[in-house]
């Protein structure tokens, strides 16, 4: 294994896919979506990363629930499902996600080693508050940054910034994690120290930015800290 991650001051978090499970929404419905889980879980992921890109290229910036909420008409579409009472059922179990069950543990060991600990996410403060509080880990975040107080999406720069100036960290001594594999190489590139935590077995992206270890779960975390 390379090094441990030395002389950090802050450990920082993608929220969506990194500490909540995006396809949990899709997989509590199967009953109604049937074999279309899998794919309209995956297309609705797709679409909405895809709209927050577009629109911050556009500088049309609208907040990540409508955001999310047009990735899942798009991909409902895309897979001919029209079902309004469906949609809803999915928005609303999108809104508390549940967190992958690593989490609470590895973010209290974190805590317990005087880290600082918060999520960056592209996700709305409404739907933030929401996630953290059904996994029960408002008390072991000190803070949540969401690019709703910028109004443009990851990866532009000035998101990574708003932990840097949020937390009073400097880029070097803030650890970033991600599952997202392009978040994590633009975190890199920033300048924060970024643990990929490649939960779905995805090749890197060929994008500027090197992560500086891949995990599988969050598990591993603490034992790269030296914790
Ligand atoms: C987020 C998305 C990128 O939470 O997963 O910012």
């Amino acid at each position: 294994m390379a090094a441990k991650i030395e002389d950090i001051g802050a450990c920082v978090f993608d929220a969506y896919g990194t500490l909540f499970d995006v396809a949990s929404a899709a997989a509590h419905c199967k009953d109604a979506l049937g074999d279309k889980a899998e794919p309209l879980a995956a297309l609705w992921r797709n679409r909405q990363l895809e709209y927050t890109w577009l629109r911050s290229l556009m500088q049309e910036y609208v907040e990540f629930w409508q955001v999310t909420g047009d990735g899942l008409d798009y991909a409902m579409a895309a897979l001919g499902i029209e079902d309004a009472a469906l949609r809803e059922r999915l928005m609303n179990i999108y809104m508390r996600l549940d967190a992958y069950p690593e989490v609470k543990g590895v973010l209290t060991t974190l805590k317990g080693g005087g880290l600082k600990t918060a999520i960056l996410s592209n996700g709305s403060p409404k739907m933030l508050n929401s996630a953290v509080e059904n996994a029960a880990i408002d008390g072991v975040l000190d803070d949540s940054f969401s690019v709703d107080s910028i109004g443009v999406y990851k990866p532009h720069p000035s998101v990574y910034q708003m932990a840097v100036d949020g937390l009073g960290v400097e880029a070097g001594r803030i650890c970033f994690m991600s599952s997202n594999a392009w978040d994590a190489a633009a975190a890199a590139n920033f300048g924060f120290r970024v643990v990929w935590v490649n939960r779905f077995g995805q090749p890197q992206e060929r994008i500027p930015g090197q992560p500086e270890h891949e995990i599988t779960t969050l598990i591993d975390l603490p034992a790269l800290l030296g914790l």
